[in-house]
């Protein structure tokens, strides 16, 4: 169904952890990364430094022939206008891409999403598009269909504890993608007293959230194909449930 996909998300400017993904994306068809790559709330680096950092590695990501799609977080809108095309980036998926793509012979849609809290609001208009956008083509293609969307739907296990989107499972329910990779809520996966969980359902969709655990030699990630998404996380037992 999908080719092979790593998706990350919640890097937080860990160079460790952004060097791991360079390390292993030639086992993957795709690297999908969910946002926040940045981070807001330091100071080893500012702003600035830390978007030409990232995007020196993006580019050295797309350079090894991966195909490679980027959604943004919070902590990447912070500052909005640096994620986005630059020389050797020109086939990157950047937020607002949704179409059918051709990777490794199989066929897929894949809608990545802008981040969607602006100034403490949903912003609804913002995803809608991109969500049209994907259901159209998989309607016209019948291909299996993946989004990439920064914050969880609130009051669902994989934003346990925590506020998330409030628009996104309405979006999902009318449009019913195969998949939807999440992140921004770090602890959702490990919080099971609170009901928390890595993955979710809505209807036929599943919705995932890898979590991020920190100060850990590797990040939390997905890693999916065919039909299969597992998960891993450090110092955890690795989960793997079937799409559909
Ligand atoms: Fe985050
Ligand atoms: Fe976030």
């Amino acid at each position: 169904m999908f080719p092979r996909i790593l998706a990350v998300s919640d890097l937080h400017a860990n160079w460790e952890w952004f060097a791991w993904v360079n390390r292993h994306a030639h086992r993957f068809d795709l690297v999908c990364l969910g946002g926040d790559l940045c981070e807001i709330f330091t100071e080893r680096a500012t702003l600035k430094d830390q978007h030409q950092s990232i995007l020196h590695r993006l580019f050295r990501l797309a350079a090894t022939g991966r195909s490679l799609a980027v959604a943004e977080g919070n902590h990447d809108a912070a500052r909005p206008g640096w994620l986005g095309q630059g020389p050797g980036l020109e086939k990157v998926m950047w937020p607002g891409f949704s179409e059918e793509i051709c990777i490794a012979g199989q066929t897929l849609v894949l809608s990545v999403c802008h981040d969607t809290v602006v100034d403490g609001v949903n912003a609804p208009g913002r995803v809608a598009a991109v969500f049209e956008a994907g259901a159209t083509a998989r309607d016209r293609t019948g291909s299996p269909w993946l989004v990439l969307h920064h914050e969880p739907p609130e009051g669902t296990p994989i934003c346990a504890g925590a506020d998330g989107n409030r628009l996104l499972s309405g979006l999902v329910a009318r449009h019913r993608p195969d998949l939807v990779i999440c992140a921004h809520i770090h602890e959702a996966p490990f919080e099971e007293y609170l009901g928390g969980h890595w993955h979710y359902r809505i209807g036929h969709t599943l919705l995932v959230n890898a979590g991020q655990w920190p100060k850990r030699r590797w990040p939390c990630h997905l890693e999916i194909e065919g039909d299969i998404v597992t998960w891993r996380a450090p110092g955890h037992p690795r989960g793997a449930v079937r799409l559909g």
